[in-house]
This record gives C-alpha cells, sequence and structure tokens, in this order.
C-alpha cells in the first residue's frame, strides 16, 4: 500500500516528522508509524542547546545520538535543529554572567562540537532560528547583543567549518509575504553579498492564529529561491482559534486537510521538494502544552496512530 513515503519518495519529496527520543525508546507504535510513512526527520527538542548543555563545559548527547541514529537506521533524511536560537538554553546559561568574548567562544565550541559530531549523519542544520522579530527588526537576543547581526554569519561560517550539511535559517512567521518575510528576505541577502554559508531558508508553517494564502506562500518561496536559496517547509501543524473551528470535529478536519493540501501544492509547484509536520500523532503535539486556546488536533495522525483526513490530503497532493 502506498504511504506517504512511498509516494514522497517515488517523486523526490522528503516528508518528514519532528520525533521525540522518548517514545522512540518505549512506543512501538510511534516507531511503526515512523518508518512507515516518513522519508526525513528533525529532533524536536534533542538537539538543541538546553538538552545538550548540562553544564557550561559539558555535552550530553543521549536523546540526540537516539534521534539522529534512528534518522539513519531508517534510511530517513535527517535535518537536525537548532544550533543557535535565544529560546531553551540551559537554565545555568541564563544565570551566567559572560562578557561578550566569552559568549562568542561558547558558541564557536557549541556549533564546531556538536556540528561536528554529526558531520556524517546529519543531511541539513537548522543553524540559526528565529533571528527577526515579528515587526521585521532584528530580534534582541543574547547573541545579537553580543556579535550584533554577524552572529550569523560566524554561526553559518563556523558549521561550515565542520559538516557538509545544507545550512539552513529557520523562522516562524514568514511564510507568506508580509513585513516579517521581507525583512528575513532583506537578511538573507545580506548575508549572501557578505559570502556567508547559507543554503536555504526554512519557513516554520506553523498555522495556528493565522493561516497564510497558499499564493502567497508560493510567491514568498519563490523570491527566495531567486535568491539561490532552497527553501523547505520545516515545522507543519495546523490548528484553530475558537472562532476559527467549525466547532464539530469532522468538519474542522476537512478544513485543516485543505490548508495541508493548499500547502503542500504550494511547495511543490514552486519546486520545494519538503515538507515537515511537528509531530507524529496528535498526541504528541506541542500546541496543547503551549497554546490553551488553540485546538488540540493540528497534525496528521490521531493517537491511536490513525490516519487523519489531513494525511490523505497531503498523500493526494503528492
Ligand atoms: C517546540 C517543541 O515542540 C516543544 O516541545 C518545546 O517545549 C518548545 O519548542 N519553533 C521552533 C521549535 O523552532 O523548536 C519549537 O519547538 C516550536 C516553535
Amino acid at each position: 500500500n502506498d504511504t506517504l513515503r512511498t509516494v514522497g519518495t517515488e517523486r523526490g519529496f522528503d516528508v518528514g516528522a519532528a520525533v521525540s527520543a522518548a517514545p522512540l525508546r518505549s512506543d512501538p507504535g510511534y516507531k511503526k508509524t515512523l518508518r512507515r510513512e516518513f522519508n526525513t526527520i528533525t529532533a524536536e527538542n534533542a538537539l538543541k542547546m538546553g538538552p545538550l548543555r548540562p553544564s557550561r563545559h559539558t555535552y550530553d548527547f543521549h536523546d540526540a545520538d537516539a534521534v539522529v541514529d534512528f534518522g539513519r537506521a531508517n534510511d530517513m533524511r535527517v535535518r537536525a535543529h537548532t544550533l543557535v536560537w535565544h529560546n531553551q538554553t540551559p537554565e545555568w546559561f541564563q544565570e551566567w554572567d559572560y562578557t561578550d568574548d566569552q559568549l562568542e567562544a561558547f558558541l564557536r565550541d557549541h556549533v564546531h562540537t556538536v556540528a561536528g559530531r554529526y558531520r556524517d549523519k546529519v543531511d541539513t542544520w537548522d543553524v540559526v532560528n528565529e533571528a527577526v522579530a515579528d515587526d521585521g527588526s532584528m530580534r534582541e537576543t543574547v547573541w545579537y547583543d553580543a556579535m550584533g547581526e554577524e552572529y550569523l554569519d560566524k554561526a553559518f561560517q563556523w558549521a561550515s567549518e565542520v559538516t557538509d550539511a545544507d545550512l539552513f535559517y529557520n523562522d516562524y512567521g514568514a511564510d507568506g509575504i508580509n513585513e516579517k518575510s521581507d525583512a528575513i528576505y532583506d537578511l538573507l541577502e545580506r548575508l549572501l553579498d557578505r559570502g556567508v554559508p547559507i543554503d536555504g531558508v526554512g519557513l516554520q508553517m506553523h498555522a495556528l492564529h493565522e493561516k497564510p494564502d497558499p499564493e502567497s506562500v508560493a510567491e514568498n518561496i519563490r523570491r527566495f529561491q531567486d535568491l539561490g536559496l532552497d527553501v523547505e517547509i520545516t515545522e507543519m501543524d495546523v490548528a484553530y482559534l475558537p472562532e476559527d473551528d467549525p466547532g464539530d470535529e469532522a468538519a474542522r478536519h476537512e478544513l485543516q486537510a485543505e490548508f495541508y493540501r493548499d500547502v503542500v501544492e504550494a511547495c511543490l509547484e514552486t519546486g520545494c521538494d519538503t515538507v515537515v509536520v511537528w509531530g507524529v500523532r496528535d498526541s504528541d503535539s506541542w500546541i496543547p502544552t503551549w497554546f490553551d486556546e488553540l485546538t488540540d488536533d493540528p497534525l496528521l495522525f490521531d493517537a491511536g496512530n490513525d490516519p487523519k483526513p489531513a494525511y490523505d490530503a497531503v498523500k493526494e497532493a503528492l
């Protein structure tokens, strides 16, 4: 029988899911669905700085290895997420009274060590995540405060020194044409002008409070491609506010399926070749824990590993 994986692979398309280490260890149903349906995975949390850095001079690769090894063992493309981000830094780090030079040295060591460890195992890295604020200004993070915009140049440069993986910039709320994606476009153009080794841009596509118009998504993808960048949909999920929720589950799932289909079609139409969903089953999703007001079934599979209408829609679009 056709699965997302067989249909995707057949047409050269990567269908991915974000995965966690815990169910990989304990939940055979989860692993079975992953192996059958996806040819790409990303670590939902395991490769972030918080989980990787128990203290300033140490690393804990336990969960990260579990995710990366699962991907390799199952012939999946491994998208690694993420080397530089303002969120999910370790607790000790948030209290650390560093100098700017110490911070830069710390980040360089982090990028070299983590990207270097997975040199032959990771295909793509989200090197920098969410560097631009919603209004299009540079987000004021610890990295920006210490190094200015050039923290991006440095991070991509350091990563390129230790890995051949494709190096991506990744962000949310920049899926269609808007103020934020305009700013990201300008930022990436500046990086390219400065010769920074960047290969692509990831559009997260958490369709939560707003759902971008698929035509606008296609137009946005094209302009980044015109800069010479690959574009991938990297963290898709689809949830509704009460006022947008049709109210009954069947109707909501149809609406959701339509949006998934439209985005996959926009991706295909532009030559974008990757869509990653942010979790496998609705019960794995981060949405219910993070957004009280949103509907709690944003993914392609229900809690029992059964495919939802959105699953069929993605498969048909492929
Ligand atoms: C989320 C994870 O899904 C949660 O488990 C975690 O508690 C917080 O981070 N944008 C990103 C992802 O780039 O790393 C985030 O993942 C979701 C938003």
